[in-house]
């Protein structure tokens, strides 16, 4: 019922520009932006008038997503096709609320488990623990894939300006080039090797770390666990791996993979930044969650965010949404978000086990500005395919002599969502040539904030997961498990040792995969 009203209301919205939304109410860009904790966000150039956001508001209150929210923050078992619960929240607030799970309170070995990582953090930045030559790390590897690398990366790329400690370097990739590159350029004497792995099973994180300790054990010998430290929930297989008890930091199992940023996978940002920082950092994190749980929903700025996605994709039909950060190092958020993002939500079996009948959320995609300007923006302007954009920007960079630069990177930026909306229509020049006319009315949101900060950058994380999350109950699924990429995985392991030896010829693959098995071993010995 109210998506059959809401689909009206898109189809109403079709012919209507947004800029007539700005004449029909004077206080449009009141009503269509929040500011929270030096967040200000401005959805005011998107085709959505205040009834139809009345409607999606309505929708998700029709949906209980207040009461969802309240069960994930209690520690209830919202991954019911894992049972367990969705608690990253607790590791941004550990002195909280007390949460039970299995009838026991967790809070205190959470703080325990924190203060260890942190502080191991200190020693490897202060040079309380040392290579085994006895000098202080210079490089550390983190090995993760996924949420165990996505997160740890793009955190530390973000906050280069807070970086002091060692070189922090990632390796995530199965193919061995990444590996290759990377240790060549790397003193063994002087590397610390972080194996980040939830389950300490994965195909990729565990060949790579196999591989790495060969590397450092060429050099160290019997010395290499002085080098190597595990995060991991699955401790008893870090210990098989020779990983000294003391070098393991562990985490609940209901911190999901693409959430577990905040919990020790965090190590290697946190030996970047330091223990402060990665405490400011959760503080952003725990600032979203109280604006989360407090805001109403017409001021909440996740809910707000989902519902807009929520009207661009299963309403109106747009299949991607594009997120461009203009903030260089900001690079890695867009990936980020593709696995938070599409991990969580590219489902089409709901809660009751029956299909959602509705786009199953878009494709996000992106990169920094002004950069794209200057790749696929044509597209975004010009083409028939609508792409509603995110914008996020700094009012202020960190290097104040280059002002000049960052004043033009924010004009850039201003400029794109004004030219998205009016396209060529302002200007009264209907009689250009087709090729340099653009319609505009295309959609777009600005998220501005004063300067990427580690409180900022915690909210604006924790503001994407509530998002997905708000999403995920609206369409009736659950955001948390990702069955579908475990039978890719699977697939894989039965084809490696065709690829691995030639003379072996396994059954049931199709004429296709058995061809491009043929030719590789072909194209090997030609
Ligand atoms: O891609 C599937 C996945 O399970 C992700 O959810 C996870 O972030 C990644 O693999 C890595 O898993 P792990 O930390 O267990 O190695």
């Amino acid at each position: 019922m109210i998506w059959t009203a809401l689909k009206q209301r898109c189809k109403e919205a079709s012919n209507r520009r947004i800029t007539s939304l700005f004449d029909s109410d004077i206080d449009r860009l009141a009503s269509f932006s929040i500011e929270c904790d030096g967040l200000y966000f401005d959805y005011s150039k998107t085709n959505i008038d205040l009834s139809t956001r009345n409607l999606l508001i309505h929708l998700a209150s029709s949906k209980n997503v207040g009461q969802y929210r309240e069960c994930m923050f209690a520690g209830e078992q919202i991954n019911f096709t894992e049972n367990r619960s969705v608690l990253h929240t607790l590791e941004r607030n550990p002195k909280g609320p007390e949460i039970l799970i299995g009838g026991n309170a967790i809070n205190k070995e959470v703080q325990q488990t924190q203060n260890r990582f942190l502080s191991f953090a200190e020693a490897i930045r202060e040079g309380q623990v040392l290579a085994r030559n006895g000098t202080k790390f210079t490089d550390v590897i983190n090995i993760g894939i996924g949420g165990s690398d996505l997160g740890p990366k793009m955190v530390t790329k973000a906050l280069v300006p807070y970086t002091d400690g060692p070189s922090i370097h990632f390796l995530s990739n199965i193919d061995g080039a990444q590996t290759f590159d990377l240790t060549r350029g790397l003193d063994p004497e002087t590397t610390l090797v972080i194996v980040a792995s939830k389950t300490f099973t994965t195909l990729e994180t565990m060949t790579n770390a196999l591989h790495v300790k060969h590397w450092l054990a060429d050099s160290l010998g019997a010395e290499v666990g002085k080098h190597m430290c595990a995060i991991s929930n699955a401790r008893e297989k870090c210990l098989e791996w020779d990983i000294p008890e003391e070098r393991i930091f562990t985490f609940g199992e209901w911190v999901g993979g693409r959430y577990s940023i905040w919990s020790a996978i965090g190590l290697s940002a946190a030996i970047a930044i330091g223990k402060d920082n990665f405490e400011q950092f959760h503080e952003g994190g725990k600032s979203m969650d109280c604006h989360f749980r407090t805001a109403p929903a017409h001021a909440n700025l996740p809910m707000i965010l989902a519902l807009v996605g929520i009207w661009h994709n299963q309403i109106c039909g747009h299949s991607t949404r594009a997120v461009i950060p203009y903030e260089e190092r900001m690079e890695y958020f867009p990936d980020y978000l593709q696995q938070l993002e599409m991990e969580s939500n590219g489902k089409v079996v709901k809660f009751d086990q029956s299909e959602i009948g509705l786009p199953s959320g878009p494709v996000i995609w992106g990169g920094t500005g002004s950069n794209g300007q200057h790749a696929y923006f044509q597209h975004l302007h010009h083409s028939n395919i609508i792409t509603p954009c995110e914008f996020l920007v700094g009012a202020m960079g960190h290097e104040k002599d280059l002002q000049t630069h960052h004043d033009y990177l924010v004009a850039n930026c201003l400029a794109q969502s004004e030219a998205l909306m009016y396209g060529t229509l302002s200007k009264g020049n209907q009689n250009l040539p087709k090729y340099r006319y653009f319609n505009g009315n295309r959609p777009s949101t600005t998220l501005l904030y004063k300067i990427l900060t580690p409180h900022v950058l915690g909210q604006l994380i924790a503001l994407y997961e509530h998002r997905v999350f708000v999403e995920g109950v609206i369409l009736g699924i659950n955001s948390f498990d990702q069955w579908g990429v475990e039978l890719g995985k699977g697939l894989a392991q039965k084809i490696y040792p065709s690829i691995n030896d030639k003379n072996r010829q396994e059954s049931g693959f199709s004429k296709s995969l058995g061809e491009l098995i043929s030719k590789t071993h072909e194209f090997r010995q030609t």
